[in-house]
């Protein structure tokens, strides 16, 4: 039987709500990953120290006793994020990193950043601090083509905030395109790196529209054209410490996403390390896969590189149709009803 062993990896882009539908998803997360960076994006978001560390303890509490998992919260960068504030989160064992939604990018990002401009003084501690910067990399407004977004957002505001801020280290989330890929390599790698979906590396936008209209392929960036797939896929191959694994995993229940108006997002947690060999399968080399996991995302974050292991068997199993969300509602998972063709040895059972 083939089989793949490597360190545990972490997931460092995840999306794990709040309450009933927390306590459904975050387990998922657990049995595979032994950290994640959590998104701050709640309603309202995390913009202080104290709501994350409150946060921290909510996940804490849904965990099934028999996994250890530990969440690396974040704040939700807002246009009066006082420097004060990330002083606090810089000493704080529970905050790692500061996320920035443009205003108006994703889901609950009205309260995001208005104008890079009026973040200045945040930037600026953060740089001091060392505490690295997430960033949502899309520029908004109805002027820009959806999907040129991730694109716009290098020129107009990637670029000129790496030159105003040269020792503000970076994470380009989820990053979509081969412009994207590009502009990282061209960059210092201590000071920007990037991480990339399952979703992104397996599906380009042609998965939307298949046989009619598919909103469980609806995320936030887009998925983009076939050759953008392609340079994603060899740079999480072929480029390693530059780019690593961020599921983005965001669930929504069934019925915000199949609505007149359906909500970005796609979960992947369920099975993220099983599509993320799949990728790599694809592409025919494993050589750095351990690398995007399990260790080029520590050291960016200056963490300890995990010590437990994990094994995925070559084995294909089916993915369910919906799984419970808490509260009677549903989650439709990526891939659904689709044969995986590999498995964490004890997950999805
Ligand atoms: C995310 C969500 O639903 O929270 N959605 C998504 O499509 N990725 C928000 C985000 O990260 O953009
Ligand atoms: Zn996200």
């Amino acid at each position: 039987m083939q089989t793949l062993t490597l360190i545990q990896p972490d997931d460092w882009h995840l999306h794990l709500r709040d309450g009933a539908a927390m306590k459904a998803v975050v387990n998922d997360s657990a049995r595979q990953f032994a950290r994640a960076i959590v998104m701050p994006n709640l309603n309202p978001p995390v913009t202080t120290v104290a709501e994350a560390e409150a946060y921290r303890t909510r996940i804490l509490a849904a965990l099934d006793p028999a996994l250890s998992f530990e969440p690396l919260m974040t704040l939700y960068l807002t246009d009066n994020t006082p420097s004060v504030e990330i002083v606090r989160a810089a000493a704080s064992p529970s905050v790692h990193a500061v996320k920035l939604y443009p205003a108006g990018a994703t889901t609950h990002s009205d309260r995001g950043v208005t104008d890079i401009r009026k973040t200045h003084e945040a930037l600026e501690a953060m740089q001091q601090q060392g505490l690295p910067l997430l960033v949502h990399g899309e520029a908004t407004g109805d002027a820009v083509d959806i999907f040129d977004r991730e694109k716009v957002f290098i020129e107009r505001t990637l670029e000129p905030l790496m030159r105003d801020f040269p020792e503000l280290r970076i994470v380009f989330e989820h990053i979509t395109t081969s412009d994207a890929v590009d502009f990282v390599l061209s960059q210092d790698p201590g000071r920007l790196v990037a991480t990339i979906t399952p979703h992104h590396l397996l599906i380009n936008r042609n998965a939307l529209f298949k046989g009619g209209l598919n909103p469980h392929h609806y995320c936030l960036p887009v998925v983009k054209r076939e050759e953008h797939r392609q340079a994603l896929l060899a740079a999480a191959t072929n480029k390693p410490g530059r780019f690593f694994a961020g599921t983005d995993s965001a669930p929504h229940p069934r019925h915000a996403k199949e609505s007149t108006c359906g909500c970005a997002g796609i979960y992947s947690a369920r099975s993220a390390v099983e599509l993320y060999a799949t990728a790599f399968e694809q592409a025919g080399d494993f050589t750095h896969f351990e690398t995007f996991l399990s260790t080029a995302g520590a050291a960016f974050y200056r963490l300890p590189v995990n010590t437990a292991t994990i094994t995925l068997v070559r084995e294909d199993w089916v993915m369910p149709e919906r799984l419970p969300f808490g509260e009677g509602e549903e989650l439709v998972p990526f891939r659904a009803g689709e044969t995986l063709r590999w498995k964490l040895q004890g997950a999805n059972a």
